[in-house]
């Protein structure tokens, strides 16, 4: 089984930012138990887990996209502090936290098919996995402000009360997503990829 340990060497720069460590031990408890009722038995299974089944991720695997999104809503949310007179506050706890559990449901929204690949499991049917990862989060006692991060991050929590965390973990989230989807579409320009069609 995945243990505490496992999880805290996964994410353990990120849960060294949360100032609170009651907070950093529910997202360790999280986590350990979303791989177990996601059937992640190992860490070696885990990382082969992709983040999203919507669209090729070209090896980026879950625990990748949640380092990413997490790490890039603290930069970004650190710039937003730092260079502009703020009229609302950002709370870090919350947002690390929040960036870190914010994919939870995913956890039981993926599974292997027993072919390689990986499909979308009876769990995921029934709930995508900014409902599921709120429940399960619920569960461990994460304050409201941390569900809202998680129930709220993608088009769930479209027109809906945000907090200002929800809104960084939503942006970085889809700035990570978004590039791999105009990719696998050939309508993002690089260097590198060509367009489908190019010869
Ligand atoms: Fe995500």
């Amino acid at each position: 089984m995945i243990t505490r340990d496992d999880i805290r060497e996964l994410f353990g720069d990120l849960l060294a930012e949360i100032t609170d460590p009651a907070l950093a031990d529910k997202v360790v408890d999280a986590w350990v138990e979303g791989c177990r009722l996601g059937g992640w038995d190992s860490v070696e299974k885990l990382r082969t887990m992709p983040f999203t089944l919507l669209t090729p991720t070209h090896g980026i695997d879950f625990v990748q996209h949640t380092r990413a999104v997490t790490h890039g809503a603290l930069a970004l949310g650190r710039a937003m502090a730092a260079h502009q007179d703020l009229p609302y506050e950002i709370d870090f706890d919350i947002l690390v936290a929040g960036g870190l559990v914010h994919d939870l449901g995913k956890l039981m929204e993926i599974e292997p098919d027993g072919m390689g690949g990986f499909r979308k499991s009876h769990a995921g049917r029934c709930l995508r996995h900014p409902i599921s990862g709120a429940a399960l989060a619920a569960r461990f006692g994460f304050p409201d402000e941390i569900l809202n991060v998680i129930a709220n991050h993608s088009k769930e929590g479209d027109g809906r009360p945000q907090r200002p965390e929800t809104v960084l973990v939503h942006q970085a989230d889809f700035a990570t997503f978004n590039p791999i989807v105009m990719l696998n579409k050939g309508t993002l320009i690089t260097e590198k990829a060509a367009a489908p069609g190019d010869a």
